[in-house]
């Protein structure tokens, strides 16, 4: 009956199953702090894996092959299934759905930043596999042990998912880039818009994340947002070279001191300016998504129509 427990010994608790790197599930008293920024995480996260459905989506319909929509349905898709598991991991906080679905078309939670570019080519489907999916993984493996354990299971299966989606992007550019010379010029044309702003999906730098000390001490966060970065750099420089094309940045150079590259200065403008609204799609994401909800309303108010009829029939 750990409800009768006075506060302090509920938060000894706490910190020695954080202590220790165990689980805390959702019958254990947390912090509100904790709960409060687990919920900004995972709603976040989620409305990311739902807005970001919409660029690769935009290109089912005009798939270059039967082989390719069929690729492209199931990715999507998989987007959707992540979505699904991280609201639910929230709600294991105590956090409504509905209500985080009201406070992402309303604006009040964001998304990753990166679903506010536009998709422009069929290279852009193949590129956003290969960069956007494989910064997930690097941002999104560590999180396999974050301390809140619905939410560290939950990205288990999400990564396997988000490996597939790397894979079917490279494999995607791969095939294009032994096609014709404007093929190869479409990827280097799309990875030239991408290279950067997936660079900023890995949140600010350091010196400006005020949140990042916190959660690692809480053990959500088990690297810093620089640490992912580079690791991401220094994982796509091969890829990038066994693909055959380039990243448009001249810093970019092995440095054998550090045994790391070294990379040109980020533009956190441009990234602060997509954040707060500004950035090619943000009107278009947002708007899409209010309008699918309004669309679905009708099936929602069935579908609770229906539990409350077996609910009372029982
Ligand atoms: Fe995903
Ligand atoms: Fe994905």
């Amino acid at each position: 009956m750990t409800a009768t427990l006075p506060e302090e010994d509920l938060e000894q608790h706490f910190e020695a199953t954080i202590e220790r790197d165990q689980r805390i599930e959702p019958r254990d008293w947390v912090p509100e702090g904790y709960r409060k920024t687990m919920i900004r995480q995972i709603a976040q996260h989620a409305h990311s894996e739902i807005i970001g459905m919409q660029p690769e989506g935009n290109w089912i319909t005009r798939a270059p092959s039967l082989r390719r929509k069929a690729i492209l349905l199931a990715k999507v898709q998989d987007e959707a299934g992540h979505g699904l598991y991280l609201y639910s991991a929230a709600a294991t906080l105590g956090a409504d759905r509905a209500d985080l679905t009201d406070k992402l078309i309303n604006g009040k939670q964001k998304y990753s930043s990166i679903f506010n570019y536009p998709t422009l080519t069929f290279a852009d489907v193949g590129v956003v596999g290969w960069l956007v999916d494989g910064a997930a993984i690097c941002n999104q493996v560590p999180l396999c042990r974050s301390s809140y354990g619905p939410y560290a299971r939950a990205m288990i299966r999400i990564c396997k998912e988000e490996s597939f989606h790397q894979r079917q992007g490279f494999e995607l550019l791969m095939t294009m880039m032994r096609g014709t010379e404007k093929q190869r010029e479409m990827v280097q044309e799309a990875v030239n818009r991408w290279w950067w702003p997936s660079l900023m999906m890995f949140g600010p730098p350091d010196a400006d994340s005020p949140n990042t000390a916190q959660s690692m001490a809480w053990k959500v966060k088990r690297h810093t947002n620089d640490e992912l970065r580079q690791r991401f750099v220094d994982m796509s420089i091969p890829q990038a070279e066994a693909l055959g094309v380039t990243f448009p940045d001249p810093d970019l150079k092995w440095n054998a001191e550090r045994g790391h590259y070294d990379f040109g200065a980020v533009d956190w403008d441009e990234f602060k300016n997509v954040l707060k609204g500004n950035g090619p799609c943000n009107a278009q994401r947002v708007a899409h998504r209010r309008r699918a909800q309004e669309d679905g309303a009708w099936v929602r108010e069935a579908a609770s129509a229906h539990a409350a009829k077996k609910g009372s029939s029982a």
